[in-house]
């Protein structure tokens, strides 16, 4: 077998370049260890920078985005009982578009078989060469070699792409909590997003359709799911969004419910040889501002183009920038989802001195329009360069 580019990993990140490519005439193989089930229904953050849905509509699989997705212009950060609007259009011109990263999986599965790409769901990547470039995958009780140009290693955070490059550095924060997230059968209680901060930790009310919930509450990293009763889980959540007048938060069937830790990891460099890491198999951030899908679309974006222009030109110009120019982004995303979740979380092991920093920091956000421009610019995303 053989391809011009071999991608480990079928989720955003590995789907989106294999269409990428092939829309510059580049053929790719997706190899994915899950089943299509499976990629299609796990559910991660789905908040979209601007430049993310411009990417995904500018290649073609923007419709169902453009029907079904909310645009939303602005964010409430609520503490102290009450909320304070961060306006990010009026700030910053830019928008965000809440549209569920399941959605996503399924147009670019669907828009890469329509297309007629290989797209092999139950084929487990077990080695890789990344000098004389080949994969070797597992599937259907074969075992079989995929040679080729360049490797893509879009297979996440437990994938075997980074453990191919040899040197590697890597930086890594564990954060003393998790999110219990839940979807719930319900209309939304709020049109925007909601941030909250409260002495018994923080809370999200976000969305994923106008009659679909999707809300998280802090809890400690080691907290046992079984001892969430529905019954417990809205009260938990009423009791952080509350405000001194009195709104509301509707209730209803929670259809899924999941403990995610929060971690911040970056793998340096991004390349060895003829393997490209991309999305969660370089880098990971906390949930906080939604950053992880929009770095995988920014970081295989900046591949399609190295590999594009390899391949019309000979020039290995782009792929030798593609490391340093995926990072610079990166780390400023790490710093950002860093910072949103240290000024919205209750450290339990903060100090009196370090809660009352983070509550005048939060002060400071809500009043001034420098700090709110800071927040907003970077969650609505910094333009692709
Ligand atoms: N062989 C084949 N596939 C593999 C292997 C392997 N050895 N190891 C892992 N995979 C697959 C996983 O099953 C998964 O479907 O690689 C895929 C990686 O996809 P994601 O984890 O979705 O990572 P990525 O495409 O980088 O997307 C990043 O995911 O975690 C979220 O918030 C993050 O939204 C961001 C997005
Ligand atoms: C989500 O809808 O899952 C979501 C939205 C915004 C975040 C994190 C998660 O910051």
């Amino acid at each position: 077998m053989r391809t011009q580019v071999a991608i480990i990993g079928g989720g955003p990140a590995g789907l989106l370049l294999s269409h990428l490519l092939h829309l510059q005439g580049v053929d790719s193989v997706v190899l994915e260890s899950r089943d299509r089930d499976y990629v299609e229904h796990r559910q991660r953050a789905g908040m979209l920078e601007q430049g993310t849905t411009d990417v995904l509509r500018d290649s073609g699989v923007g419709d169902r985005l453009d029907r079904e997705g909310l645009v939303h212009h602005g964010l409430e950060l609520r503490f102290g009982g009450a909320g304070h609007r961060i306006p990010m259009t009026d700030l910053t011109g830019r928008a965000v578009t809440v549209y569920a990263q399941t959605e996503i999986v399924k147009d670019l599965v669907a828009r890469r078989l329509a297309d007629g790409g290989d797209v092999r769901f139950e084929a487990e990547v077990v080695d890789l060469d990344a000098s004389a470039p080949s994969v070797t995958f597992r599937s259907g009780g074969e075992t079989r070699t995929l040679d080729c140009d360049y490797i893509a290693g879009c297979d996440g955070f437990h994938g075997v792409g980074r453990t191919a490059v040899p040197g590697l550095r890597t930086y890594s924060r564990e954060y003393p909590f998790a999110w219990l997230g839940i979807l719930a059968d319900v209309p939304p209680s709020t049109d925007e997003l909601i941030y909250a901060h409260h002495d018994r930790g923080f809370a999200l009310h976000s969305l994923r359709s106008p009659t679909v919930s999707r809300l998280y509450l802090q809890v400690s990293p080691d907290e046992d799911i079984a001892a969430w009763s529905d019954a417990r889980i809205w009260d938990e959540l009423a009791a952080r969004f509350t405000t001194d007048d009195g709104w509301t938060l509707r209730e209803g069937p929670i259809t899924d419910r999941s403990i995610t830790p929060m971690r911040s990891f970056v793998a340096e460099p991004m390349r060895h040889d003829r393997l490209f890491l991309a999305g969660d198999a370089a880098h990971i951030v906390p949930p906080t501002g939604a950053k992880g899908l929009n770095l995988a679309v920014s970081d295989v974006t900046i591949l399609a183009r190295a590999l594009t222009e390899r391949y019309a030109t000979g020039s290995e110009t782009l792929l030798d920038g593609y490391s340093d120019a995926c990072l610079r982004r990166v780390w400023r995303a790490e710093h950002f989802s860093y910072w949103m979740t240290t000024l919205l979380h209750v450290d339990p092991a903060a100090t009196a001195f370090e809660r009352r920093l983070q509550r005048s920091n939060l002060e400071y956000v809500a009043t001034s329009k420098a700090a709110a421009t800071s927040l907003a610019e970077n969650y609505v995303g910094l333009p692709l360069t």
